[in-house]
């Protein structure tokens, strides 16, 4: 028997030693008793994280859909699947069964291959947080084509980019979206990043806002007519487990982000088993994670993960200040929340507003909070603990990845005694390892290193779109044999993990991850600018916010630096999006280079966090004397 649903510490020991003595009998015991497959595997596991190839549950027929929504059907038919909450309160939630949900799945489904779309084609999904997105997201799962779905904030740009990456022939978008107050014209992007991208055939179109579109005409279709017309029977296409379910992009620290292909199988298997016991999700439960679905948060926690487990996932389309502070909590008493999932970047926005519009809500429903993105330090946990939470609900700090697709470190609520700022300790089936810089495994507790992993786990990504070397690069040939995470952690007296941040030059600002050279490159793009350099800085709500040393060319100078700052910042804005944006720019003369001309990032980084007193080692620089002029106009 697997141990599907872990209940308290001790069986949290047990069932973590099964998984670590015997991997392949612990997955196979749990995919065996919990999932639906059209033909079982010949093999649990091969791999090799020197080529890297990973593989689970080969030869294995099943599809993903029919285990997060067919197989509900005869006993939760009529259970809420996913529970939509609009952007403005005054419009009324809307309660999507199972048996709708399979039905408007497959409309859908067949609409898509109406429009040509086949097993292994990449649809582009630029949609806000309305029903559509998920149902389109089932819709190419139930026909086999892999989903690209780009979060809905990003530019016209990195929108373009991302389709052209993977070759999308379709774009499914709508007509605009609302975003607390303001509404935001999705179609005016997608139209501006099509000038781009000559693949591209079909836009499909959901309405939400009803605002006034052009249309191509022959390529851009309104969607609501063809659902209309569309079969609700769609036969689900039998996938190989191993066949690619989806590609989501996430940054890099240098280059373009990097397209993270993940598979059908094992991603079901480790969503579905993390999900149950990370969040104690029983029958009746109200789950609610507040991420949007262009994040793997959302691919993996609000769609996949929960319908997997048949639950009912609420969806929410809105933001946490509109219309006020309070709109969170409103919306945990209107649908007696249980489980609760989110930012700490958004906790310590809510922790600095008054709490009159926390206790004006009834919270009693919460049995289980969580979070997730970045680390949540000691003040936030407690506020959330305090006065969300009121101490009697667990929660859960769950580290983890767009890499690595389900929750890897973490409390299991109700076992794992918590600890503030503690992820505290692997989920079963995952086997953390500190490495220290000379590339050996440091042992014992009381320790820190570089966070690697040295077991494949069922949801690990499986390549990166288009360029396996540089997956290869970037994970696996840091650490000879390991997944190496790019975090940092230590590991206290009793084994609890604790992540200290990226050791790379990701940046992440607002539990987004920010590659510097992207931002830097944009920047390099104004006329005015010769060269750039970012760093990260510790902000209050942001976690990180970014920082900008500027040089200008000879052009530049003389030039009002606060316009300066707008123009580059809308470049920002323009090339990646809003969420790249620099808190300070400081213009310089120079920056500190090493002889072979590398910038020292690190000196940059102590000027920007105003931690001057060791620089460490100066000495082989090139031009000590910017770092002086750095921090005599340090912003
Ligand atoms: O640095 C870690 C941080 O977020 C990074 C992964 O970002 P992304 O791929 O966008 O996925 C975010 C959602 C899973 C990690 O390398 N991170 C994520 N969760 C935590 C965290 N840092 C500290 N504590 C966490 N709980």
């Amino acid at each position: 028997m697997s141990n599907y649903h872990i209940k308290h510490l001790e069986e949290y020991y047990q069932v973590y030693r099964k998984s670590v003595r015997n991997p392949e009998v612990f997955w196979e015991e749990i995919a065996e008793e919990h999932f639906v497959w059209r033909k079982r595997w010949n093999k649990v596991l091969d791999w090799d994280f020197s080529k890297p190839e990973i593989k689970w549950f080969e030869g294995a027929k099943l599809n993903i859909t029919e285990n997060c929504i067919d197989r509900h059907l005869r006993t939760k038919g009529d259970k809420t699947a996913i529970l939509f909450e609009p952007n403005d309160p005054s419009e009324a939630a809307e309660h999507i069964t199972y048996n709708q949900l399979y039905k408007r799945v497959n409309q859908f489904a067949n609409v898509l291959k109406e429009q040509g779309i086949k097993k292994g084609d990449r649809v582009c999904i630029y949609l806000p947080m309305i029903p559509e997105l998920a149902i389109s997201v089932l819709a190419c799962a139930r026909i086999g084509a892999i989903h690209s779905v780009v979060f809905a904030g990003f530019s016209a740009t990195a929108l373009a980019t991302r389709i052209n990456d993977c070759d999308c022939k379709i774009v499914l978008t709508s007509d605009g979206s609302y975003r607390g107050a303001k509404t935001i014209d999705l179609k005016g992007i997608v139209d501006t990043a099509l000038e781009q991208c000559p693949g591209v055939k079909t836009t499909l179109v959901a309405k939400r806002i009803n605002s006034d579109i052009s249309m191509k005409e022959g390529r851009d279709k309104w969607l609501q007519p063809l659902l209309d017309a569309a079969s609700t029977e769609c036969a689900p296409e039998i996938m190989d487990a191993e066949d690619p379910l989806f590609i989501l992009y996430t940054s890099g620290s240098t280059g373009k982000p990097k397209g993270m292909v993940h598979t059908t199988g094992g991603y079901m298997v480790y969503t579905a088993y993390t999900f149950k016991n990370v969040f104690q999700y029983k029958e009746n439960d109200i789950y609610w994670c507040t991420a949007d679905i262009g994040w793997i948060t959302g691919h993996s926690y609000i769609v996949y993960g929960p319908l997997a487990n048949g639950a009912t996932t609420v969806m929410f389309e809105g933001v946490p200040t509109y219309p006020d502070w309070g709109r969170f909590w409103e919306i945990v008493e209107k649908h007696k929340i249980n489980q609760f999932y989110t930012a700490p970047t958004a906790i310590r926005a809510l922790a600095k507003e008054k709490l009159d519009f926390v206790d004006k809500y009834d919270l009693s429903s919460l049995k289980v909070l969580g979070t997730v993105g970045e680390p949540i330090n000691e003040e936030a946990w407690h506020w959330y603990n305090d006065n969300i939470g009121k101490k009697k609900s667990p929660i859960v700090d769950t580290w983890w990845q767009t890499e690595t697709g389900g929750i890897m470190i973490t409390p299991i609520p109700f076992a794992t005694p918590t600890k503030p700022t503690y992820a505290t300790l692997p989920f079963p089936g995952i086997q953390p390892a500190l490495m220290d810089e000379n590339g050996q495994e440091i042992k014992g507790n009381q320790v820190d290193g570089r966070l690697c992993i040295k077991f494949p786990w069922p949801a690990i990504a499986r390549t990166i779109w288009g360029n396996h070397k540089r997956y290869r690069e970037t994970y696996f040939s840091t650490f000879k044999n390991q997944y190496f995470t790019g975090d940092g952690a230590l590991r206290d007296e009793v084994g609890y993990y604790r992540i200290t941040g990226r050791v790379d030059d990701v940046i992440i600002v607002s539990g987004h991850n920010l590659g510097t050279a992207p931002i830097e490159d944009a920047i390099n793009e104004h006329q005015a600018v010769a060269e750039s350099a970012i760093v990260g800085f510790p902000h209050d709500i942001k976690g990180n916010a970014l920082y900008g040393y500027v040089i200008l060319k000879e052009t530049g100078e003389g030039r009002d630096h606060d316009n300066l700052r707008k123009e580059i910042n809308q470049i920002i804005t323009e090339r990646i999006g809003a969420i790249a944006k620099l808190d300070k720019i400081q213009f310089t003369n120079g920056l500190p280079k090493t002889r072979s001309g590398k910038i020292m990032r690190r000196i940059l980084r102590k000027i920007a966090c105003k931690d001057t007193g060791n620089l460490g080692d100066t000495s082989t620089l090139l031009n000590p004397e910017v770092v002086q002029e750095i921090m005599d106009n340090v912003l």
